[in-house]
């Protein structure tokens, strides 16, 4: 059995998850005995709760731990406590640290499990946008009367920060800004919008995006055969799998087998949101239009004092 041992754990780990998930449980049955600190590196390294949980899973049943390797895996538990995936996944690591702790000395287990349970004070992310006041849920008619002013006597440096307080700079580049979500461009490059559209199509796209949807950033949805749906813009079409964002600020893509996928149609909703410039008053508005119309460049005359 020495042999054994010694000829699996040179292949510990292997590049793939598929063989690692094997080799960690056969590991762990024959006593390895680096198999606990090796599992432990590759928890840390992947990304994927699912392979996380796997490891955990596996490490219960090892027999020898240093008292550092232990307390690295029941704190992993605690990393884990904003995890949601489906809703019996709590129970469920509630159910493997148990196991885990049984194994232990009686003595050793309130520690361990305090650290397990120990809350993690998680940084706030910064708001991603500064909350504004709600002004007025604008319309077209609101605005059309005023929208001669967007050529001249703007305020462009306004313009520029709206550009990014109302997210448009998370979802859009323009003028060599923005871009910000995590998968890259969710909609299109705005730079040159000022020569396909008028400022008063920008402000009717900005008020209803939902109205007409440009096909190449749309949104998809897909029937699953079992019924479920997935929605997001496609990345990645082939025979086998459909690549889909799931979420355009993350940039969390979803693969889904081409063969379970009974329905595909275009999503009748834009994934830009409605309702950005209630915050504004009709001069931020304006500054916002010009700054868009004028392909963000500040010498344009319709920002000249
Ligand atoms: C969550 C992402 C998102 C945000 C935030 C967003 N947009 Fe968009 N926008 C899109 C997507 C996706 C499209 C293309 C699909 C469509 O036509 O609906 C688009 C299309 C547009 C278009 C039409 C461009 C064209 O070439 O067809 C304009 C103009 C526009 N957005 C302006 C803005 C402005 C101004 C803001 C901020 C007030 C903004 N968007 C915020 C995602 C976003």
């Amino acid at each position: 059995m020495q042999i054994g041992i010694e000829k699996l754990g040179k292949q510990y780990p292997a590049k793939s998850f598929a063989l690692n998930r094997e080799l960690c449980q056969l590991l762990v049955y024959l006593g390895a005995p680096d198999v606990v600190e090796k599992t432990l590196a590759l928890m840390d390294q992947s990304d994927e709760p699912a392979e996380q949980i796997w490891y955990a899973l596996c490490l219960r049943e090892a027999g020898t731990w240093t008292p550092a390797q232990r307390e690295h895996y029941f704190s992993w538990f605690a990393k884990m406590q904003d995890y949601h995936g489906g809703n019996s996944s709590k129970k469920f690591l509630a159910r493997i640290r148990d196991l885990a702790l049984e194994k232990l000395p009686e003595a050793d287990r309130p520690a361990l499990l305090a650290l397990a349970e120990k809350v993690i004070e998680k940084p706030k992310p910064a708001p991603l946008m500064p909350a504004r006041p709600f002004v007025k849920n604008w319309t077209l008619p609101d605005l059309e009367p005023a929208l001669a002013g967007v050529n001249q006597g703007r305020d462009f440096n306004r313009g520029k920060k709206l550009f990014g307080e109302l997210l448009c700079a998370q979802c859009h580049l323009f003028a060599g800004t923005g871009g910000l979500a995590k998968g890259g461009a969710v909609g299109p490059d705005l730079t040159a919008v000022g020569s396909r559209f008028s400022a008063h199509d920008i402000l009717a796209k900005i008020l209803d995006p939902s109205k007409t949807i440009s096909d190449q950033y749309a949104s998809y949805l897909f029937t699953m055969k079992d019924g479920s749906m997935v929605g997001g813009q496609v990345t990645e079409e082939n025979h086998y799998l459909v690549t889909v964002i799931v979420d355009p600020f993350s940039g969390a893509k979803q693969n889904i087998p081409a063969g379970n996928i009974a329905k595909k149609e275009k999503s009748p909703v834009s994934l830009m949101p409605p309702g950005l410039i209630t915050t504004l008053s009709q001069d931020e508005v304006l500054d916002l239009l010009a700054y868009l119309q004028n392909g963000g460049n500040e010498k344009a005359k319709a920002f000249a004092k």
